[in-house]
């Protein structure tokens, strides 16, 4: 045990685990750094990605039944409720047709609490120690540390923005956000497990496509791997993007688990449900873990997202959804195109990247001893939030230390807020007018957009 695994006390040390050490876990978390408590009372938070308004009146409502209920409020059964389980398997099916029959509600779906505790699981499942699992950066920062948890060696390829982005550039499309595939190839070594991919991405916003999966699936089914396909924004694209399920691609069924998410489909993250979809290898194993650990997800609001994905398609739920993130973005989109600033249009998810290289701020800015020694994109949400009263999330998070100046340039807007707040933290983001480089006499440092 290392010397740092202790907590000093009065009455002696108290040692903690090794695992601890790992995967940033005792870093000070950026939802930590940039929690409303940490920042001035009225800031307008459109940095932590969850919802201000509320789920839809047909889901709440089953929530309510649920709880008003005898057995609604009982331990489920570890795989889930049969209910949500039988309303994931009619809603998702016909999405994966390359198994030409349904998936099978006792076998392949496995109903966890959010898709985090799903993940984790699967790598509680799956991963001995020194195994590596494969992250396109920027990466979902829970990954991480629940890697390294399991004893699993995170392994880091950078996607890359476009070569000729820069902060005058004007807005760019995040499908132009690239991976190499030389590079993921260079990434396998013996110990690689599993590659990760998400889709539409956190916090690019990019939907990966049919070419690009096709690409990484061959490396995986030629290494013999494992891929974890988280798809929790899997009902937000825009624009007609085309959402691939890379388990639906020849030869990918066995060997990758999908993940999704109630709390994203629904405005209801905090009710933390979430769901595996896969083969009984991949599934009855990681059941197992979830068994171990909390045994069950919380019943009434199973009942609650079986409801809604039930009720979803006669209403149209998710194409008017779909539509309304799109208003929402577009408010966002208007506010950098008037401060001239350059951004990264989303094809999928809710956040929208802003980049940030020609803000400047005052030299001697008091800022706290929480983000001294972090990057660039850690002092504007600083000084942002402080000053201008707009909270936004530093992206340079979301990579490994060696690639962290590529991140460096770009703060991440959540826009899952209804417009009237939206428009509010846009007045407000114009001030940042003040704090940009003035541009060049010929306009090379300017935005004309
Ligand atoms: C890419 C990605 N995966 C997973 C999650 C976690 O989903 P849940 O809230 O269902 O655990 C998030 C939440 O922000 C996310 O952005």
């Amino acid at each position: 045990m290392a010397a740092s695994n202790v907590i000093k006390q009065s009455n002696g040390p108290v040692p903690f685990s090794d695992r601890l050490l790992g995967g940033r876990a005792l870093d000070l978390d950026v939802w930590s750094i940039y929690n409303a408590l940490a920042l001035p009372p009225d800031t307008v938070n459109l940095g932590q990605g969850y919802m201000n308004f509320p789920p839809p009146q047909w889901v709440k409502e089953a929530a309510d039944e649920a709880i008003a209920s005898t057995v609604g409020n009982h331990y489920s059964h570890p795989k889930g409720r049969i209910r949500l389980r039988k309303a994931i398997s009619d809603y998702y099916s016909d999405q994966f047709t390359n198994l030409g029959r349904k998936l099978d509600p006792e076998t392949e779906i496995l109903v966890t609490s959010g898709a985090n505790m799903g993940m984790y699981s699967v790598w509680g499942a799956f991963l001995d120690p020194g195994d590596e699992v494969i992250l396109f950066e920027p990466y979902f920062d829970q990954y991480l540390a629940s890697i390294t948890f399991n004893a699993g060696t995170p392994v880091f390829v950078p996607l890359h923005p476009p070569a000729g982005h820069t902060a005058s550039h004007g807005p760019s499309a995040a499908s132009e956000w690239t991976i190499s595939i030389p590079e993921l190839k260079a990434a396998i070594t013996p110990r690689t497990k599993m590659i990760i991919v998400n889709t539409p991405h956190n916090p690019v916003g990019k939907v990966f496509t049919r070419r690009e999966l096709e690409q990484i699936a061959d490396v995986a089914k030629e290494h013999n791997l494992l891929v974890m396909s988280d798809e929790v924004y899997d009902c937000l694209t825009f624009d007609g993007a085309e959402h691939v399920r890379i388990a639906t691609l020849p030869g990918m069924w066995e060997r990758t688990v999908t993940v999704g998410s109630a709390g994203k489909s629904f405005a209801a993250t905090g009710w933390r449900i979430g769901w595996l979809i896969g083969p009984p290898t991949i599934i009855a194993p990681t059941l197992a873990v979830t068994t171990r650990t909390v045994f069950c997800t919380n019943s009434p609001l199973q009942e609650a997202a079986a409801a809604g994905l039930e009720g979803a398609p006669k209403r149209h739920y998710f194409e008017t959804q779909r539509k309304e993130y799109e208003e929402r973005l577009a408010v966002l989109m208007k506010v950098f195109d008037k401060l001239g600033m350059s951004y990264v249009i989303p094809q999928g998810s809710y956040f929208i990247l802003l980049d940030i290289s020609d803000v400047e701020w005052p030299e001697d800015y008091p800022f706290p001893a929480t983000i001294t020694g972090r990057g660039k994109d850690f002092m504007f949400c600083w000084f942002v939030a402080q000053e201008i009263g707009v909270s936004a999330i530093p992206v340079s998070e979301f990579y490994c230390k060696e690639h962290q100046h590529i991140g460096e340039k770009f703060a991440r807007f959540a826009f899952c807020k209804d417009i009237a707040t939206l428009e509010h933290a846009g007045e407000r983001l114009q001030k940042l007018k003040q704090y940009l480089k003035p541009k060049a006499a010929n306009g090379a440092n300017g935005a004309t957009h």
